[in-house]
């Protein structure tokens, strides 16, 4: 075990160093990076990157492997921008991992839906790579995912994998030429496809990552068609600091997003829907 790893299992707190090995331009703010960090995780999990005199942030594992990790960063402020500068080679630190992980092992023979929109494809991409690897556990599993326009489209190459292993469906808000660009050539809400698409809830369960109003709608559209709350994870990024239940800035209602999300079923969240 090299003095990295030993670190590593020794504390998850504790930044160590990591080398980056690849790095894909996704869309004009956002990127992917390949981390030489053999870390053991579990899809929904996050880490905290961090480049000194700069800061620190907390970023998804968007992939499952415990070789190497993969992060998908857009660039928002100070610590996203400067890590988007990086390139193959250049290293930075990294602490984790941290917060609750899909229960995917309770899910063993059930349907799958998975629903990301815009970045929150990124970190449903771990518990899709965690499918790959177990297949046969699971029944059939669907993917839909919606993005802006089709340059703001993630993970393509992934994207042809999962086309043929999955039901797959993508769509986007706004296609010039819809023909052309999109997987399937739908064009509108990644909700509507929902809507049309997913009929028998039974043995089913679904996971849901995105911005608020897409949560919150997909949900509601799930309910109203007979799924119930513990049928329904979702994932809540909220503002944080230390990622270990120390400061308490991603407390609510008496609860640490940091432990006891990011992923929360359905019900467990409602606390948090008026915050
Ligand atoms: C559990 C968790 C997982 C995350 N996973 C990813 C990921 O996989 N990929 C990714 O790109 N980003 C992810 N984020 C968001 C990411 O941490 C922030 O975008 C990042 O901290 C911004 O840092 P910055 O210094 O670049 O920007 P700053 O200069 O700190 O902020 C830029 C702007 O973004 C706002 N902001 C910062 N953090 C958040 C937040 N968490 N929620 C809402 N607004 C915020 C700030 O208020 C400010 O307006 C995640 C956040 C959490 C809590
Ligand atoms: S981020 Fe500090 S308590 Fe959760």
């Amino acid at each position: 075990m090299t003095t990295k790893q030993q670190l590593i299992s020794e504390s998850p707190y504790k930044p160590v160093l990591a080398k980056i090995t690849e790095y894909v331009r996704e869309t004009h703010d956002s990127f992917t990076i390949k981390l030489d960090w053999k870390i053991h995780h579990q899809p929904g999990q996050f880490v905290f990157c961090s480049l000194p005199g700069i800061g620190e942030a907390p970023i998804s594992i968007c992939s499952h492997s415990d070789e190497y990790i993969e992060l998908n960063i857009r660039e928002v402020g100070n610590v996203t921008k400067k890590l988007g500068q990086l390139k193959v080679g250049d290293e930075l630190l990294v602490r984790g991992p941290y917060g609750r992980a899909y229960p995917m092992r309770d899910f063993e023979g059930n349907n799958i839906i998975i629903i990301g929109g815009g970045c929150g494809v990124a970190p449903l991409k771990g518990s899709i790579e965690f499918i790959e690897q177990y297949r046969n556990k699971f029944r059939d599993v669907s993917l839909f995912f919606g993005f802006r326009t089709p340059d703001d489209t993630l993970f393509r190459k992934r994207m042809d994998v999962w086309k043929e292993k999955f039901n797959m469906h993508v769509s986007f808000d706004k296609v010039a030429e819809p023909s052309k660009a999109c997987y399937d050539g739908s064009q509108g809400f990644v909700t509507q496809k929902v809507n049309e698409l997913v009929g028998d809830n039974t043995n089913t369960v679904v996971f849901i990552c995105g911005p608020p109003i897409m949560i919150e709608k997909t949900s509601e559209i799930l309910l109203n068609k007979g799924f119930k709350e513990e049928q329904i994870f979702v994932s809540a990024e909220r503002l944080m600091y230390c990622g270990m239940g120390k400061c308490g800035r991603c407390m609510i209602h008496g609860r640490y997003t940091c432990l006891d999300g990011a992923v929360f079923r359905y019900d467990e969240l409602k606390d948090y829907k008026d915050d």
